[in-house]
């Protein structure tokens, strides 16, 4: 496995993967690897000639600082972890590697077709935007075949595939597929996340409660309609001490609009667990 931090190196080794008519299988992170990474680098070695992986936090999607600066980082055993699964390339830029000054100030802007005027994108204004910069810029480096994304980051998701399929930006990714993968959990049905350090062990099984709620909101669905739902999740993690929900959403998997019916319906929560803000989603 080959650790490249510059995007000069990446490109030359990219072409030459190209020339040899390989396949790229490729994975974006923010690095903090765990369990659910590692079930779409699988996939991305498995479905490929060649895996690339890229371990960058991202400043420009970050619209808190407090935030960005206590994203766990162990860069050091990622690396372990991907050579174990048998990747080829990781690619680790610095911010100053991947931006120049302007665009660490986030002016790039993209249309979303109204894709982030909910949830996450109302609650962190300017997110997918940084988003997105990210994710076209990696794409354009490494020329994959498929990128494989994680359902967790459901709205995340509708995004890359609207930029991929739909916006002014498709004609640069004719040769691309998305890759959709399952939500990885733990055996107590908590979502993996990186951001899961952060939460103590008590912490931890508080936050099971999340998950528990949204397959119980499943069973709920069959008698109950779409606005009586919502308010029972929200009710049932806001009982448990040291949850907080900041949105429950139950829309449209297509448009991530809030529907009224059950057909496509996603359930989409962010809670707060101490000062950890945690995500979840379930399909209905
Ligand atoms: O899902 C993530 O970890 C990030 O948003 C991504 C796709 C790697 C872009 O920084």
């Amino acid at each position: 496995m080959q650790i490249i931090n510059t995007k000069q190196e990446l490109t030359s080794q990219m072409a030459a993967c190209v020339r040899q008519g390989k396949t790229i299988g490729f994975v974006p992170t923010m690095g903090a690897l765990h369990a659910g990474h590692a079930s779409l680098v699988k996939r991305a070695c498995e479905e490929n000639d060649v895996c690339v992986v890229s371990v960058f936090v991202n400043p420009t999607q970050f619209n808190n600082k407090e935030d960005l600066l206590k994203y766990p980082r162990n860069i050091a055993k990622d690396a372990e972890l991907l050579a174990d699964l048998g990747v080829h390339f990781v690619f680790a830029p610095s911010p100053e590697e991947m931006y120049n000054p302007e665009e660490m100030e986030q002016t790039f802007v993209f249309d979303f077709a109204g894709l982030d005027q909910v949830m996450e994108g109302k609650m962190r204004p300017g997110h997918f935007n940084g988003v997105v910069q990210v994710v076209s810029r990696l794409f354009d480096l490494v020329q994959p075949s498929r990128a494989y994304f994680g359902e967790k980051d459901f709205q995340q998701l509708a995004i890359i595939h609207h930029m991929v399929e739909r916006s002014y930006m498709a004609e640069r990714y004719t040769n691309l597929q998305i890759i959709d993968c399952p939500i990885v959990r733990e055996v107590s049905g908590l979502a993996m996340s990186s951001r899961n350090e952060r939460l103590s062990e008590q912490e931890k099984q508080t936050a099971v409660a999340i998950s528990k709620t949204l397959f119980a909101s499943k069973e709920w669905a069959k008698s109950a309609n779409v606005k009586e739902v919502q308010q029972q999740v929200i009710n049932t993690i806001n009982s448990v001490e040291g949850l907080e929900v900041e949105y429950y959403e139950i829309v449209d998997k297509n448009t991530l609009q809030p529907t009224d019916c059950w057909n496509n319906a996603v359930g989409c929560v962010t809670v707060y667990c101490g000062p950890v803000r945690l995500i979840d989603n379930i399909r209905y």
